[in-house]
């Protein structure tokens, strides 16, 4: 990275004057300050380590995106190499450890994304990747890069809820659908009312029957209430899921939510078989809205076992995802049922919305998961999510 001019003249050094000496150190201080100006100016976060992980340079990006404790910033004014290794400066168990582990594994090339929250309470992604310093061919030290990648990551959810949209078209469709029975009711008894009054007014200019006339109103006053109803549920439909999505532990979440339900499945019945992943990897999610998938699909495999069953929990990690695997014993679906389950208003119950698996769909969509679904009528119906696992240490060379 030296200018050309300093490269040749270090090789030269016995045979330059003290002056043309004192021209060439001049010119690789200024070429040192220059270069450092432009890595303080970057927004990338650049930490460069030695081969003992001591911090030989750090830049303000870095200090900004990564929590470094009070030592660090009173080692560092000092002017000194600090005393540590990186991980014991750094505020935060996970961005430690990985640097730690790093440095066990003798991996080169490695990275990781990181969540954390401030403690204004927003939440930022950090990617941190290790690159090895290369100096005359040698591997010299470490270069640790930073990157905010919140932006990115936002970006990606709402292109997640921009595809959620598309789907907008067939729930708009069966909206149209939903409205049509109740309007078209509505104009039915408008007609006969008004047929009703001409015909008085034609003849005695006496009002109908008060009975008649009365019927006729409450019937449309239903519709109505029916129509309100058909667009309060949509809105809840199509309005945006508000997540945020934190690092959880899927398993011990299950596992809590089993035992406060256990009393509950024991009174109507129901045997509760577990079986969970122990201690998997964190996964983002939104804890409140994952419960109400669960609820939900709890509710609904209650719903199909009324003389009681059994319901499993299974969790397991196949291919890099993280599956959550709820079956019943339940009375199962038919093939046409089972095809329209997550369509908005697909209802078979009596009181039911049909808005329950469209919550479930929309939720899990916005975890980055697929769900699917398996059943068979009379003897049982299985959901399968299936969950991404946020990117762990992956070799940037594979
Ligand atoms: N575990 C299950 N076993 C059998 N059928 C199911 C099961 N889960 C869902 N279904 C079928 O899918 C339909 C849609 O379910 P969804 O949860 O969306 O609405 P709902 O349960 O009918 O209404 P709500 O959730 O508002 O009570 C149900 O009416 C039922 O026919
Ligand atoms: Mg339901």
């Amino acid at each position: 990275m030296m200018n050309e001019f300093a490269k040749k003249a270090t090789q030269k050094i016995s045979k330059m004057s003290s002056s043309q000496i004192e021209q060439l150190f001049n010119n690789i201080v200024g070429e040192n300050e220059s270069l450092y100006s432009v890595i303080e100016s970057l927004t990338l976060g650049l930490v460069i380590c030695s081969n003992d992980w001591k911090i030989l340079m750090s830049n303000r990006a870095s200090e900004r995106l990564i929590p470094f404790k009070n030592r660090y910033f009173e080692e560092k004014t000092q002017d000194n190499l600090l005393s540590d290794e990186i991980w014991n400066f750094i505020d935060d168990d996970d961005i430690g450890i990985f640097l730690k582990n790093a440095s066990n594994d003798k991996k080169i090339n490695v990275s990781q994304e990181f969540v954390l929250r401030t403690s204004g309470g927003t939440v930022r992604f950090l990617n941190i990747s290790i690159e090895p310093l290369v100096h005359q061919k040698q591997i010299s030290g470490n270069i640790i890069k930073i990157e905010d990648i919140t932006e990115k990551r936002n970006t990606e959810t709402v292109i997640r809820r921009m595809e959620n949209l598309s789907s907008l078209t067939n729930l708009a469709a069966s909206v149209a659908h939903e409205i049509k029975n109740p309007l078209g009711s509505i104009s039915i008894y408008i007609q006969l009312l008004q047929k009703a009054i001409k015909k008085s007014r034609d003849t005695d200019g006496m009002l109908p029957d008060q009975k008649f006339l009365e019927n006729y109103l409450d019937i449309v006053n239903q519709e109505i209430d029916r129509l309100n109803k058909i667009i309060v549920d949509f809105l809840f439909a199509v309005r945006p899921i508000q997540a945020e999505l934190l690092p959880v532990d899927a398993s011990a979440m299950l596992k809590t939510f089993a035992d406060f339900y256990r009393p509950e499945f024991e009174m109507k019945n129901i045997d509760l078989d577990i079986n969970l992943y122990q201690n998997p990897p964190k996964l983002l999610l939104d804890e409140k809205l994952f419960k109400q998938v669960i609820i939900n699909l709890m509710q609904n495999s209650i719903a199909a076992m009324s003389d009681g069953g059994k319901i499993s929990i299974h969790s397991y990690i196949k291919d890099d995802l993280f599956y959550i695997k709820v079956s019943d014993t339940g009375s199962g679906m038919d093939e046409e049922t089972r095809q329209r389950i997550f369509e908005p208003y697909f209802t078979t119950k009596a009181n039911g919305t049909g808005l329950g698996l469209t919550m479930v769909y929309k939720i899990i969509k916005e975890f980055g998961g697929e769900i699917e679904v398996e059943s068979e009528l009379g003897k049982g119906t299985s959901f399968i999510i299936s969950l991404p696992i946020p990117q762990d240490r992956k070799n940037l060379l594979e």
